[in-house]
């Protein structure tokens, strides 16, 4: 039996990856993730603004302190240990890419172009085997296009692919027009990988103190549909790496992403919470799953369910439950619910019209 799997031209001992989140953000905790048996890691991201915000308050306390009175600087001592926020991410990113064996991608997010290659050739010189760009933001300006949007994103990945020479994967979110033509133009454009999806905050409305509260819910394994139709929408139709993203909690989801497409499947949610350790569980489930399902590697079954490979994908593609599909389920042939048979919401709203 083999796990082994390639993601952006790495070779993984099997396609389980823990994706980025304040659990890889430390040298401690990247390296617990290697320990619990992450076949690669992306590092918590990057953020440029939020570098920026930090460097601006730490100068702004200097400049206080140094103003304070004329004779302030000969006895306020200097800003000792203080280090640029920027520069201590990418050496905690530099002793984590000399200290773990399995490869390390790091994720970053840039407000400005520079700020992308920049943040980029220094994540590079760091040593970590692959970048991961974290493709975030919000537009609210009602001139802008999508065809402008998309632009300015390709341009981003155009400039990062041809700064560095090791591999670049694009986690996008899932609000995009036209996903596949997209996914062409980012390879066109450097990108050797697609990582499907990214999750962001959704702000709730706080009613006893009627503010908005920032809330980053952990996923479920509901939270696997829409990626999963995505990844098999696109596998085997882009030349992309494929890295499946959101709601694994067991190794069933690791399967079913396989199936679809997904040349790596990244996990963060489980591992928020049952702990680094749900990585042995995976991937001993996803050999389990293998055994029991007679495949001997994981190249066997990937893609077997990927759209190009199916005879029926019709059902990828349907936005609403049809009537065809109502009457397949055996309960609204017989009118009365089988023990097998699950009805969907729409079905047993059909059994309740009778
Ligand atoms: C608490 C938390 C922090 C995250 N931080 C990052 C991050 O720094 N960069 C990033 O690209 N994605 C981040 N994500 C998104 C995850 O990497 C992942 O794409 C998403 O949660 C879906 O996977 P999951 O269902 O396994 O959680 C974060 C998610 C969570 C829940």
């Amino acid at each position: 039996m083999t796990l082994e799997t390639t993601y952006l031209g790495l070779t993984l001992a099997h396609p389980i990856i823990a994706g980025a989140s304040p659990l890889s953000a430390t040298l401690d905790g990247i390296r617990r993730l290697e320990d619990a048996g992450a076949a690669a890691i992306v590092t918590a991201t990057l953020y440029e603004e939020e570098l920026v915000a930090q460097e601006e308050a730490l100068e702004a306390v200097a400049v206080v302190g140094a103003e304070s009175h004329p004779e302030v600087t000969s006895y306020l001592p200097p800003l000792r240990g203080y280090r640029n926020p920027r520069a201590a991410h990418v050496e905690t990113v530099r002793r984590a890419a000399e200290s773990v064996s399995v490869p390390l991608i790091a994720s970053l997010n840039a407000s400005t172009q520079e700020g992308w290659t920049r943040m980029a050739a220094e994540l590079e010189a760091a040593g970590v085997a692959a970048l991961e760009l974290n493709l975030h933001r919000v537009p609210t300006d009602p001139a802008e296009t999508s065809t402008h949007i998309e632009q300015q994103l390709l341009e981003t990945v155009r400039e990062v692919c041809a700064s560095v020479t090791v591999p670049v994967a694009v986690k996008l979110g899932p609000h995009f027009t036209a996903p596949v033509h997209l996914a062409h133009a980012l390879a066109e454009a450097g990108a050797e990988g697609l990582v499907l999806f990214n999750r962001f905050y959704e702000p709730d409305i706080d009613l006893e103190t009627t503010t908005f509260r920032p809330t980053l819910e952990s996923s479920t394994r509901e939270d696997i549909r829409l990626p999963l139709m995505w990844m098999a929408l696109l596998a085997g139709k882009v030349p992309l790496s494929l890295g499946a993203s959101g709601g694994v909690e067991e190794a069933a989801e690791v399967a079913k992403y396989l199936l679809a497409g997904a040349d790596a499947v990244l996990t963060v949610s489980a591992l928020l919470r049952h702990g680094p350790g749900h990585l042995t569980h995976l991937v001993g489930g996803l050999t389990e799953w293998l055994e029991g399902h007679g495949a001997a590697s994981v190249a066997e079954i990937r893609g077997r369910m990927s759209a190009h490979r199916l005879a029926h994908r019709e059902l990828l593609l349907r936005a609403q439950p049809t009537r065809t599909l109502l009457l397949e389920c055996p309960c609204q042939i017989s009118r009365k619910a089988s023990p097998e048979c699950k009805p969907s919401s729409a079905q047993r709203v059909r059994h309740l019209a009778g």
